[in-house]
């Protein structure tokens, strides 16, 4: 047995305690055993340098080198056991966390009730077959009144205090004017709902310079008043409730002929009389009426060929209505203690 081998197995020993004392990530000890283990690595050029000794002394050096690498083996599965068990206390410590502490509360928006209205209708009436059409807010003097039968020196303009931008052009004031834009485009069968925003110079507990509507417009060969009654009855039973009674009384709009207010009994006290419906037992929920003749021609649909009904109702006064809300300034101060109470 040579000296300088017993040595050099001594140095590489030493070698390696010293490579793993202060030994501080698990990366780093791989890259030491590799150096002393892996390919070419110093363990391993021993074992070649074999070779060079006289072969009677090959089976005890090589004895001596197995057990070597046992050592280191054994010494750097010690170690990395160690380092493996710091680094993953390590990890503990720096993902702690404090299970006790309070969570984040994510405040939940809730719909505007004019939102939760114009859904609740759409739904309605997309089950029965409507599309959906949404008119420019700025409209000219023409959509909003002429093509609907209502020309400069008509005593119904009055009806509707407007906002002028120009001389031809106005912020509407009823989604109707978007019942001439659906005319214009579209031939017969029609059958649209427009929700929208309109403008009046207008402002009490119950009028707001802005607010919603909702149209409604069915042309056809052979529309009756007939039709727009069983298709109110219907939306007034979806919205208010099964029991809910409809009833046409006479009115005037312009653009259509004959013209109605549409009143449902009421859904509080059954027609008996209350508050809300102010002893009548009806209230009034929406105007309506045939498509006049007029109106139909300024579109190019021939009248003696199709009819028509139109419907127009306020939103914010149905949501007042269905949510029991009594001043509509509600609706437009954006109060979350307000809007918070209608999370659907
Ligand atoms: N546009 C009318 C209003 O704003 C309502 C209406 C619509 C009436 C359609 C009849 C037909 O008062």
């Amino acid at each position: 047995m040579q000296e300088n081998n017993m040595h050099e197995i001594d140095d590489i020993k030493a070698a390696i305690e010293q490579a793993v004392k202060d030994i501080q990530s698990s990366a780093t000890l791989r890259e030491i055993k590799m150096k002393f283990l892996g390919k070419g690595g110093n363990i391993p050029s021993l074992m070649k340098k074999l070779k060079e000794v006289p072969p009677e002394q090959r089976p005890e050096l090589g004895k001596i080198i197995n057990a070597l690498r046992e050592w280191a083996d054994a010494r750097f599965n010690e170690v990395e056991k160690f380092v493996k068990e710091r680094e993953m206390g390590a990890r503990y410590e720096s993902e702690k966390i404090d299970i006790t502490l309070p969570g984040k509360m994510r405040k939940k928006g809730a719909y505007h009730p004019d939102t939760l209205i114009i859904d609740e209708l759409v739904s309605v009436f997309a089950g029965m077959g409507f599309e959906i059409f949404e008119g420019p807010e700025i409209e000219t003097d023409y959509y909003n009144f002429t093509a609907l039968n209502t020309p400069k020196d008509h005593p119904a303009r009055d009806m509707q205090d407007t906002f002028y931008l120009g001389p031809d052009m106005l912020l509407r004031t009823q989604t109707s004017a978007g019942q001439i834009r659906v005319m214009e485009n579209k031939k017969p069968p029609i059958k649209v709902l427009s929700p929208g925003k309109v403008y009046r110079f207008d402002d009490d507990a119950t009028h707001s310079p802005m607010f919603s509507q909702m149209e409604g417009l069915v042309v056809d060969k052979g529309i009756t008043l007939c039709d727009l009654k069983g298709m109110l009855s219907e939306f007034a039973r979806k919205v208010f409730g099964e029991g809910v009674k409809t009833r046409l009384r006479p009115s005037y709009f312009p653009f259509t002929e004959p013209s109605v207010e549409v009143d449902v009994s009421c859904f509080e006290c059954g027609g008996k009389g209350c508050r809300l419906c102010k002893g009548t037992g009806w209230i009034e929920v929406l105007g309506a009426g045939m498509v006049n003749r007029a109106v139909l021609e300024n579109c190019g649909i021939d009248p003696d060929e199709y009819t028509g009904f139109a419907f127009g109702m306020g939103i914010e006064r149905i949501a007042m209505l269905k949510y029991g809300i009594n001043n509509m300034k509600l609706l437009f101060e954006g109060d979350v203690r307000f809007l918070k109470q209608f999370k659907a």
